[in-house]
């Protein structure tokens, strides 16, 4: 079961209305100093306050939280300033730049239980990044925690905003909790240790959070794999004492133009198999099923937004282990659909599993097929740990990329050079799962590339999200995102789908 402490989001005008354990005021990096950024708040000692930020040691920047006493005028206990980083006089703050300060105030302030956020938030859509960033904030993973107090997030916010009595408010403010409600079962589930999520709970987990909302399961099991042929699945699952699965979910709304496949890379622990990781290479691989989460959570968000679109998400589930019964590096397996590969190295495991879901999905022949991943290390080296990569064809990455840019989330385009495609060739078999280790992060795209099917004589148009640094933050906590699972790619994918939508009229 995945519990989800829902936060409650309301929204008021008056700031001096609202009842609460803590104001949130954002401080800007000014040109001249810090600066308290919204002045519509007004009052006298709310002015004082902002003369005295400099002597109070109060800089501004991003993620600095500091609580002062309660003013009269206010009907809270304690003034919480944030920070918000750079400000100017030209242009208000980014939807992100205040999703980060209404995250990192929230996330700073457990414990707390109600916070008004009068954040500089003069629209519709600026109200609802804060509220989003609210939802992402307040979240805490204790299902392990003997402590009662573990989970005590902040469970309600108000924006406070011009905004709040207009009339497309309410369906904005829903939207950032379904987002946020996405995107954090999308963290416990990369976060709940390999011990509890193995193939089979990963499924039932799925089934679980589906429930009440209009789509179909189904579960695949071991013997279900291996008698129609996902021998990706089958041959990296067979080296753990827990049987893969592959777990397909499909919303099929009535009034839909368009189909979406989603595919993603569900290896609940990755200990390289026999091409055993080194000890400190494996402590974060409980992180490997992230791309399954990811797909799984934006689809029922997809679907609790009510989008009129159809999205089937297939989540290729195996556990990757060495033992007697493990996968060897020369063995050869074939792939759903009848293409053979050389297992070469078998730590190159996700792009096997991944070639059985992508040749699956391109089977129904979608419009569009999106794959998630956290796929190579190589990953991290051309890109670092905060901006996730996105390849595949021009249409379907360019419009990811602009999707992810409105979400907020970090990606970059990067590209699949022809001359890579050769060093997969195998001696034995259709294809090796390992190439040019330059580039790894390409030459593993454009292994995925050779499992994207046709529609009507045309290849699917496709995208490949590699997200190996960004699902998992080893460092500290920043903005709204927190410790390990970070449910990166969810809101990009959700965006996707509503560009989708728009464009198609
Ligand atoms: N799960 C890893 C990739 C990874 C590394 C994800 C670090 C997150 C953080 C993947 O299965 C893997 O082991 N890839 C190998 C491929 C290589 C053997 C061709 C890699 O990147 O080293
Ligand atoms: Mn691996
Ligand atoms: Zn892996």
């Amino acid at each position: 079961m995945i519990k989800t402490t829902e936060l409650k989001i309301n929204a008021a005008k008056d700031p001096r209305k609202v009842r609460c354990d803590a104001l949130v005021v954002a401080v800007g990096q000014g040109p001249d100093g810090p600066e308290l950024v919204d002045g519509s708040l007004g009052g006298k000692a709310l002015q004082a306050l902002s003369r005295s930020l400099g002597v109070l040691g109060i800089t501004g920047a991003a993620d600095e939280v500091r609580r002062l006493p309660g003013i009269d005028e206010f009907h809270a206990e304690v003034i919480v300033l944030v920070g918000i980083g750079q400000i100017s006089a030209a242009a208000d703050p980014t939807e992100e730049k205040l999703r980060r300060a209404a995250g990192s105030a929230v996330r700073q302030l457990r414990g707390v239980g109600h916070v008004a956020l009068a954040l500089p938030a003069a629209s519709v859509r600026a109200a609802a990044a804060v509220a989003e960033g609210a939802a992402l904030g307040a979240y805490a993973y204790t299902e392990h925690r003997s402590a009662k107090d573990a989970g005590d997030v902040v469970a309600a916010v108000t924006v406070v905003t011009p905004a709040a009595g207009e009339k497309s408010l309410p369906a904005a403010l829903e939207r950032a909790a379904i987002l946020g409600r996405a995107v954090n079962a999308t963290r416990t589930l990369v976060n709940r240790p390999p011990s509890h999520l193995y193939p089979e709970t990963f499924a039932a987990a799925a089934q679980d959070l589906s429930k009440n909302l209009p789509v179909k399961l189904t579960v695949l099991d071991e013997e279900k794999l291996a008698n129609d042929g996902y021998g990706g699945l089958v041959g990296v699952g067979k080296g753990s004492s827990r049987p893969p699965r592959l777990v397909k979910v499909e919303y099929a709304p009535a009034r839909a133009k368009v189909k979406l496949a989603l595919v993603g890379k569900g290896i609940t622990f990755d200990s390289g198999g026999l091409s055993l990781k080194p000890a400190t290479g494996m402590t974060t691989m409980k992180c490997d099923m992230a791309g399954a989460a990811v797909v799984l959570n934006a689809l029922l968000a997809i679907a609790e937004l009510g989008l009129p679109l159809k999205v089937t998400a297939w989540l290729c589930l195996a556990e990757n282990m060495p033992s007697g019964h493990a996968q060897r590096p020369s063995d050869v397996m074939t792939i759903f659909g009848g293409k053979t590969v050389e297992v070469l190295n078998t730590d190159a495991e996700g792009r096997l599993v991944m070639a059985d879901g992508l040749a699956a999905a391109s089977a129904e022949e979608p419009d569009a097929l999106i794959d998630v991943a956290t796929l190579t290390g190589a990953q991290m080296v051309a890109l670092g740990s905060r901006v996730s990569a996105v390849m595949g064809d021009d249409g379907v990455r360019d419009a990811v990329k602009a999707a992810a840019d409105r979400a907020g989330e970090l990606f970059w385009p990067m590209p699949l050079p022809e001359e890579l495609r050769p060093s997969l060739d195998s001696q034995v078999a259709d294809l090796a799962n390992m190439g040019e280790k330059f580039g790894g992060m390409l030459t593993a795209a454009i292994f995925l590339r050779e499992f994207v099917g046709e529609s009507n004589g045309r290849k699917i148009p496709w995208a490949h999200l590699d997200i190996a640094g960004p699902a998992f933050n080893e460092g500290a906590p920043y903005g709204y995102t927190p410790k390990e699972g970070t449910g990166v790619a969810v809101r990009t994918l959700v965006a996707y789908a509503e560009d989708v939508v728009a464009r198609a009229g």
